[in-house]
């Protein structure tokens, strides 16, 4: 069975940057955007996730969260529903990034109950996955990586638009980003895991990269074998950075 190559997906995770006044940023992306045939979104934190769904609500650019919790609702302070961010008008979300994994204690089980999560309330995951420095140097960086796929994706994804987001974690903020034979090696290993998980339907997942991604680099990341996209943080929240990213799709 042939399953055509993913459409491209570029997600901007503003992280915990942003007010009411970044709106402006979100607005120029939105009419910069030109032909892409990228899908494009913007993470912002939870606070803005409404009024960024508001201002985008003519727009080809999608909105997402950048976490939820795996309850629909309950006495967990401080935390956001699935079913929440899909209300004030997110369509997709960020699980299992590396600051949530390293700094909240995530486990792959618990990012694993967080996918479930945002399937049911029809919010489409970005899984993030990623090996640190240290585990790369000792060569266990396919290993990690793989590992987390399998335990971070529940079986219901088979039959859902999803993506998965392969971020080393030395790579984030930092400047520093893989080599693209070593880029593509191990969004060639995500790809046999999910080709193994979920056969042919694992052919139509898009891999994004993500890790110190910018208008300078991003042509020749993304058009590296199976790299389906990008998530950009730093360089996502300046207009002009991020549709230097979009442009080279
Ligand atoms: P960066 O972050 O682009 O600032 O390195 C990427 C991410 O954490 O998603």
């Amino acid at each position: 069975m042939y399953v055509s190559r993913p459409q491209p997906l570029i997600a901007g995770n503003w992280k915990m940057n942003g007010v009411g006044a970044s709106l402006g940023e979100a607005y120029m992306i939105a009419g910069g955007l030109g032909d892409t045939t990228a899908r494009v979104a913007i993470c912002p934190p939870a606070t803005l996730v409404q009024r960024l769904a508001e201002v985008l609500a003519d727009s080809a650019v999608l909105v997402g969260g950048q976490d939820c919790h795996a309850e629909e609702a309950g006495a967990f302070t401080g935390d956001v529903s699935a079913a929440q961010l899909a209300d004030a008008g997110a369509a997709l979300v960020i699980l299992g990034h590396s600051e949530r994994r390293a700094g909240h204690g995530e486990t792959d089980e618990l990012v694993a109950r967080k996918v479930s999560a945002a399937l049911r309330a029809g919010l489409e995951p970005i899984i993030c996955v990623g090996e640190t420095l240290d585990q790369r140097k000792g060569g266990q960086a396919l290993a990690v990586v793989t590992g987390q796929v399998r335990g971070s994706l529940p079986a219901e994804l088979a039959d859902k638009r999803f993506s998965v987001a392969y971020e080393p974690v030395w790579a984030i903020g930092t400047g520093l980003t893989p080599t693209t034979p070593e880029i593509e090696e191990v969004h060639r290993a995500i790809r046999a895991t999910l080709t193994s998980m979920f056969g042919a339907a694992g052919s139509g997942v898009a891999i994004l990269y993500g890790g110190s991604v910018k208008p300078s680099n991003a042509a020749e990341i993304l058009h590296a074998d199976e790299v389906g996209g990008a998530l950009v943080g730093g360089a996502s929240l300046k207009a002009a950075d991020f549709l230097g990213i979009i442009q080279a799709v």
